[in-house]
């Protein structure tokens, strides 16, 4: 807690000086007027369609839709370090949601964070991503939006304090982080590799969960892709400094964004899992331009040209025979059984999970299992939450780090299981259960 009003404070004390020199002029941006919500037979289907895959890649449905809520209709509680910010509806509604909205307060919005009527809006809506993308493909996302049903609803206040609860304090941030504009093509690459640039770094903002970000939650430039945070979970470094046991490579990453499987590499779970659904449908070009973009990321040197240090050999504790028995009798029978799917699970010698230097993406997945996805062929593994208690699982992480991960064991794991176990009953009860977006929406059955 001491920690965190640290971090409030000296965010605050530097958005005060920047928003001070910024001056009030940045502080609040014009009203654009309002118009009367246009009839959604206004937009032709081919726009429409376009916008709805443009929305898919967005991911505008993950943060905009909560079950049992209308879709687009906002109120998904977005924690940060700050504070808790909702998301605001979408739909076309006149009052509640956007539907007064004209095409340029849309664009204005998505090129520079700022709402219809002038107020500064928090990065949580990613538009430091967003305002890479084109105003032809705004008009199409626009066009998806306002052809959605209306849904009259508010979301709740947002629960930050003083002062990040004053927008115009956005407008410091804005100065210090924010550079609008287009993403530069580069000419010496193929047009596939150009159009996965553009929309890694613009619409689909990969590197809003996998870049580190910095004290004022900005994402560190000189770090992107090197792995980073979100909700419980481990986004992976992508790029050079990927612990990944097998290089990744285009195929293998079109095969995982797309159905959420690779039998190199495993599954997508927990927030990929979403980002896996929504990608899961769109047009597969893109998807393979996403792949293409991101396997020469992932080849290409860490921007500090550090790579991560590779396993010692030595210095490793000896798995004892409790640890392995745990092992043998709970997790062995799928784990190195060669059953097919639904329930033979990934060589775990193949596991990011287990070979990264963050230990939380394994206890989340041991902890809560994946579960099956409805009429569909996806992976099962059960949870393991109410059967191992925190010292078998201590030992049996600490074991499949040795065995599988041929490392030495993660530090405090004692208290990393401890807290997954809280965040699992909050997980299940908010933010991640409020989506809409199917949990775990694997294998669906794509090519
Ligand atoms: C990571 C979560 C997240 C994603 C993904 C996201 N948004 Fe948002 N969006 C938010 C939050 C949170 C707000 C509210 C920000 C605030 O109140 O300052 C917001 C606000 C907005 C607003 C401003 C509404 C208003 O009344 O001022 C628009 C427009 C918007 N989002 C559109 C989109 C579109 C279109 C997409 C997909 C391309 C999208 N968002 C994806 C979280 C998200
Ligand atoms: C909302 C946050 C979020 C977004 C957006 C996101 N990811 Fe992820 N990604 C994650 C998390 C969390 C994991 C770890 C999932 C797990 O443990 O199964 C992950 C895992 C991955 C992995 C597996 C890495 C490995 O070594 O196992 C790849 C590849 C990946 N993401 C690529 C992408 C790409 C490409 C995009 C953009 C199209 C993207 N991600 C967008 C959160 C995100
Ligand atoms: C009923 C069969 C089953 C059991 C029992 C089971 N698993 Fe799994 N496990 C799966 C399936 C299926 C997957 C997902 C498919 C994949 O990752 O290839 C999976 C995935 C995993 C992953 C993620 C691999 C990755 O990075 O994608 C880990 C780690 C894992 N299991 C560990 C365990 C541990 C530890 C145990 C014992 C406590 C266990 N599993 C028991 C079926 C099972």
């Amino acid at each position: 807690m001491a920690g965190q009003l640290r971090i409030i404070t000296g965010i605050a004390a530097v958005v005060l000086v920047a928003g001070a020199a910024a001056g009030f002029a940045v502080a609040w941006r014009p009203s654009i007027a309002a118009i009367a919500p246009p009839r959604p037979d206004a937009f032709g289907p081919d726009i429409v369609k376009r916008g709805r895959d443009l929305a898919a890649i967005g991911n505008c449905n993950t943060c905009h839709t909560v079950r049992g809520g209308g879709n687009y209709a906002g109120g998904l509680s977005v924690p940060t370090p700050f504070g808790t910010i909702f998301s605001s509806n979408i739909t076309p509604d006149a009052e509640t949601g956007i539907g007064h909205w004209p095409e340029a307060a849309f664009v204005r919005a998505m090129r520079s964070g700022v709402s219809r009527d002038g107020h500064h809006l928090y990065p949580t809506f990613p538009y430091d991503h967003f305002t890479k993308v084109s105003d032809t493909d705004d008009r199409a996302l626009y066009a998806f939006l306002m052809t959605r049903q209306p849904v009259h609803a508010s979301p709740p206040a947002n629960r930050l304090s003083f002062p990040l609860n004053y927008r115009p304090m956005i407008a410091g941030w804005k100065l210090l982080y924010f550079r609008g504009g287009d993403v530069d093509s580069d000419a010496t690459r193929s047009a596939e590799w150009n159009r996965g640039a553009y929309l890694v770094d613009g619409l689909a903002h990969c590197g809003a969960c996998h870049t580190p970000r910095n004290a004022l939650g900005a994402e560190r430039v000189n770090a992107q892709f090197s792995g980073g945070d979100v909700d419980s979970w481990h986004a992976y470094a992508l790029n050079d400094t990927s612990h990944a046991p097998v290089r990744w490579n285009a195929d293998a990453l079109h095969a995982y964004l797309r159905r959420g499987w690779h039998p190199d590499h495993g599954t997508a779970r927990g927030p990929m899992a979403d980002v896996v659904g929504n990608l899961s449908d769109v047009a597969d070009s893109d998807v393979r331009a996403i792949a293409v973009y991101m396997a020469d990321i992932s080849g290409a040197p860490a921007p500090d040209g550090k790579r991560p240090a590779p396993p010692p050999a030595t210095d490793t504790p000896q798995a004892n025979a409790a640890d392995a028995a745990i092992y043998a009798a709970a997790c062995a029978t799928c784990h190195e059984s060669h059953r097919p799917l639904p329930y033979g699970g990934v060589n775990l010698a193949l596991s990011t999970a287990i070979a990264s230097p963050d230990p939380r993406n394994l206890v989340n997945i041991v902890l809560s299992g994946i579960g099956a996805v409805e009429g569909e062929r996806s992976p099962i593994m059960p949870g393991f939450a109410a059967s191992i208690d925190d010292t078998q699982m201590v030992a049996l992480l600490n074991y499949l780090r040795v065995r599988f991960g041929k490392q030495p064991v993660w530090g405090d794991l004692d208290k990393t299981v401890r807290d997954a176990r809280a965040a699992q009953t909050v997980l299940l009860t908010a933010s991640h259960d409020q989506r809409d977006a199917p949990a775990d929406s694997l294998q669906r059955g794509k090519p």
